[in-house]
């Protein structure tokens, strides 16, 4: 495996589990299926190291959970940041080179009541928890944001997540500026004090395609989606230039404390999404994840590898920065096995072809360690390369988890 990574990702709230944040509170308010003590990650991190040995990975994506760390404001746990440097430390005594995320779709509950990512104080909040952490824990990879787009588009537009608005644009744009400018300053934050690491965003990049090819406004509104979806938070980190507009609402503003504050592009994939434009239908814009007859995984999502390279094409094409997936894989029981390790096998062949091809992609993480809790849709969608038993916290290998291994040990050369 030269100059390449192969890892797992995860995240704090889906797998620590007694996690205090603003995600419990919106499972109570909405009667979903809580979160309870997940994978209890938290009490069996050297457990789970033996996992991340057995498939011969040498990269782990985990986050800190702000909550944990600053559970009220500026009153920080010390222990806490503590536990989480361990990690760090075990994970490198074992050959696994850590990527920490510092916010991965979970607030303080504190952060949450001013009203989280839409207050325009946010950024400073962040920065200042964000430097008490690199203050105790050194490491390589950073990533500020987990897909703050989509943490908008479902907060502010969808109203499936925090804070729960329905289609509130302005409110949406202006909780994307905030983020733009909390990974900027994180940026400097974490880059002042240790200038050798190298900081970027997990960023959902998806592929796009018009519903009908036959019209012509499917291909306009198509444009317009995937730049603000694709493009235009990275542009704004890469530029400096904010640059957002969705209907009538926009916002234009620079910054050039902004521009140059990713090391890398952390790139999530999972998905090909169809944009159609009907002026027979309302709402005229149609969103969806798969075709009639296409090949799906059990929530829906169509199974379309190549897109994996046709986005790394692209987004090299683009921004010529360095790549890492920092998430990519499909969910699905025993019987979708086979689609999951089909999936699974091409986007990695996919990646290969564009790394022969010029693109200059690092890493690649697999998503996920273990079964774990999958936001909204609650413990049913099964992510993991081992299952997990969670009443006794059993972790098995998958058929998906094996093959995997069999990649890792076999992609010695490419
Ligand atoms: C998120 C994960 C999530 C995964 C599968 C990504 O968008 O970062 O938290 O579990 O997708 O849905």
């Amino acid at each position: 495996m030269k100059n390449f990574y192969f890892g797992v990702a995860t995240s704090a709230y889906q797998n620590e589990g007694g996690n205090i944040c603003n995600w419990k509170r919106w499972e109570r308010l909405n009667h979903l299926e809580p979160c309870g003590n997940a994978c209890d990650m938290w009490n069996n991190f050297e457990e789970d190291v033996k996992l991340l040995k057995n498939l011969g990975v040498n990269m782990f994506r985990f986050s800190i959970e702000w909550s944990r760390v600053e559970p009220q404001p500026n009153r920080f746990n010390e222990e806490v940041i503590l536990r989480y440097k361990s990690w760090v430390e075990l994970l490198l005594a074992n050959g696994i080179t850590p990527v920490i995320t510092l916010s991965h779709f979970t607030l303080p509950i504190w952060v949450d009541e001013r009203g989280g990512w839409g207050n325009r104080d946010i950024p400073a909040l962040f920065m200042n928890y964000v430097s008490k952490v690199i203050n105790t824990i050194s490491n390589k990879y950073w990533i500020t944001l987990n897909e703050p787009v989509l943490e908008c588009i479902h907060g502010w537009l969808h109203g499936t997540r925090p804070p729960g608005n329905d289609m509130d644009v302005k409110g949406c744009l202006n909780a994307l500026n905030n983020m733009c400018m909390a990974h900027a300053m994180a940026y400097r934050c974490i880059k002042t004090t240790q200038p050798n690491s190298l900081v970027s965003i997990a960023k959902n990049v998806a592929y796009f395609s018009v519903e009908k090819w036959y019209r012509p406004l499917d291909y306009v509104t198509k444009r317009q989606i995937e730049k603000l979806y694709n493009y235009s938070f990275l542009d704004a980190l890469v530029t400096g230039h904010v640059k957002f507009k969705l209907m009538n609402v926009s916002i234009d503003s620079n910054y050039i404390f902004m521009k140059d504050t990713l090391d890398f592009i952390g790139m999530n994939h999972y998905n090909r999404i169809y944009i159609g434009y009907n002026f027979c239908t309302t709402p005229n814009v149609s969103i969806t994840m798969s075709r009639k007859n296409s090949k799906q995984n059990s929530m829906g999502w169509e199974l379309h590898p190549k897109s994996m390279y046709y986005c790394l094409k692209k987004i090299y094409k683009k921004y010529k920065l360095p790549i890492l997936i920092t998430e990519n894989g499909s969910c699905g029981d025993d019987t979708h096995n086979n689609y999951r390790i089909d999936y699974l096998t091409a986007c990695i062949n996919y990646l290969k072809k564009a790394r022969r091809e010029g693109v200059y992609v690092f890493g690649y993480n697999a998503w996920t360690l273990y079964d774990n809790f999958e936001w909204d849709d609650g413990y049913g969608p099964k992510f993991g390369l081992f299952s997990n038993n969670f009443e006794t916290q059993e972790r098995r290998i998958t058929l998906c988890g094996e093959i995997y291994k069999n990649i890792i040990k076999t992609s010695q050369t490419f």
